[in-house]
């Protein structure tokens, strides 16, 4: 017996081995814990990158004093300003013309678009996206002095949930939607977040 059972032992190592290996073979193709390399990190957050500039997003995301329109991002007629608080002149709000949704379609084109807390992010932290790289833009989305105090996870879910966001896959009549979908932002927030959210150089 002493000599049958460290035979039977070694079976029984290796058949485990195999089995192991085997399941090894599978992992990195089954497994959804596997981290994002950095590089794919940083070509997801293009994908963000991308929506952020969009101009349904970078109009109200700017370096100067008053929103930006349509797809050429011409200044906002009406003399429109932030204010001290980016909802406006304090005789000139935003919400005198922009409502909490679109007015119906059947208005036409050139009417104010509407979502819930239609502003400006205020002077002190304007939040901008125009005008910078993808490097830039990311270390600025992750600044919490600059965002809001957001950590990753607060910024996935303003992008994921936030009304003022959603609003830029419905704009509005005649106005063009974000052309990445929603989902593939979310998809890209993710792979993004779990490569450790790099940035570009
Ligand atoms: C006097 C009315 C009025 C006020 C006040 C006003 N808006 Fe507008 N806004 C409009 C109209 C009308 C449009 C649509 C222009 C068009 O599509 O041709 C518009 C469009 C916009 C757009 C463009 C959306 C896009 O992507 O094309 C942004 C951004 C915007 N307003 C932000 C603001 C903000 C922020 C405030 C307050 C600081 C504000 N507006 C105050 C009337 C107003
Ligand atoms: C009408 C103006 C407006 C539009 C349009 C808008 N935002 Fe914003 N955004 C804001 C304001 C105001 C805040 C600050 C909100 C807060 O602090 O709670 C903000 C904050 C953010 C933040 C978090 C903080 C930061 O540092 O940037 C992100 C991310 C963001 N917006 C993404 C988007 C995206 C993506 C779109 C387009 C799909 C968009 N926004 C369109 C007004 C706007």
């Amino acid at each position: 017996m002493k000599t049958t059972r460290p035979t039977m032992y070694g079976r029984a190592a290796i058949s485990s081995a195999a089995v192991l290996a085997a399941l090894a073979a599978l992992l990195p193709a089954a497994s959804p814990a596997a981290a994002p390399s950095k590089e794919e990190g940083v070509a997801a957050f293009e994908t963000v990158r991308a929506v952020l500039q969009h101009p349904r997003c970078q109009n109200c995301h700017i370096p100067g004093d008053a929103p930006l329109q349509l797809d050429d991002g011409r200044p906002h007629t009406m003399g429109v300003v932030r204010g001290s608080d980016g909802k406006g002149a304090p005789g000139l709000p935003c919400a005198t013309c922009h409502g909490v949704t679109n007015p119906p379609t059947s208005y036409g084109p050139h009417v104010p678009p509407g979502a819930p807390t239609w502003h400006l992010p205020p002077p002190e932290r304007k939040m901008v996206f125009i005008g910078l790289s993808s490097g830039e833009v990311c270390r600025r989305l992750k600044d919490e002095k600059q965002n809001g105090g957001k950590n990753l996870d607060a910024l996935f879910h303003h992008m994921a949930e936030d009304k003022l966001v959603l609003w830029g896959w419905s704009p509005g009549a005649g106005r063009a939607p974000v052309p990445v979908p929603h989902d593939e932002l979310v998809a890209k927030l993710k792979q993004w977040i779990a490569a450790g959210a790099p940035c570009a150089p």
